[in-house]
């Protein structure tokens, strides 16, 4: 298989964005996010599109956002994390599954940052998505990180997998 772009799975928090930034910057690719894609496109913030148009609506855009992605190669792109529960993700993606545990994510959400997720201000709810969604991200997945461990290392195993394998 040749893989046309990178995509980063993984609920709220679990560092896609912080990681796809390091390694699209390593591996010289582009870094694309969805969410903000979305944000900019629709001129409005996630919490305000739940509030106005509802999820269903988002998650239709999330959609076209990646079949839009897909039309170019090259790209590690990261996505919300419903995304995989939603949408299809287009063949011929290397998928990664960013894993951490669901303390680590309380760890590492500020309450600012929980602010912007419509689908985290209800810690209980956000756990029990938790649970739903893990099954769903190791089936899209063709590789799994522990991103229990620094962003450095994550990164590095990363880069030391997707080097052996045919993506352009
Ligand atoms: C969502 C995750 C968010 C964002 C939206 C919905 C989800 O992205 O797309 O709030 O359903 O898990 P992050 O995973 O970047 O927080």
């Amino acid at each position: 298989m040749i893989y046309e772009n990178i995509v980063l799975i993984g609920f709220m928090g679990c560092g896609k964005t912080s990681v796809g930034k390091i390694l699209a910057r390593q591996l010289q690719k582009k870094f694309k996010d969805v969410d903000s894609i979305i944000e900019k496109e629709q001129n409005s913030s996630i919490s305000d599109l739940f509030e106005s148009k509802g999820e269903e609506h988002f998650r239709q855009l999330e959609q076209k956002c990646i079949d839009e992605l897909a039309q170019n190669r090259g790209q590690v792109i990261s996505t919300g994390g419903g995304l995989p529960a939603y949408c299809t993700i287009p063949d011929n993606s290397l998928v990664i599954y960013i894993e951490t545990g669901f303390d680590v994510i309380l760890n590492r959400l500020s309450s600012q940052e929980r602010d912007k997720r419509p689908l985290f201000h209800d810690e209980t709810r956000a756990k029990a998505l938790f649970d739903e969604r893990i099954d769903i991200y190791k089936d899209k997945a063709i590789f799994c990180v522990d991103a229990d461990q620094s962003i450095q290392l994550i990164v590095h195993v990363l880069v030391d997998f997707i080097l052996d394998q045919r993506v352009l």
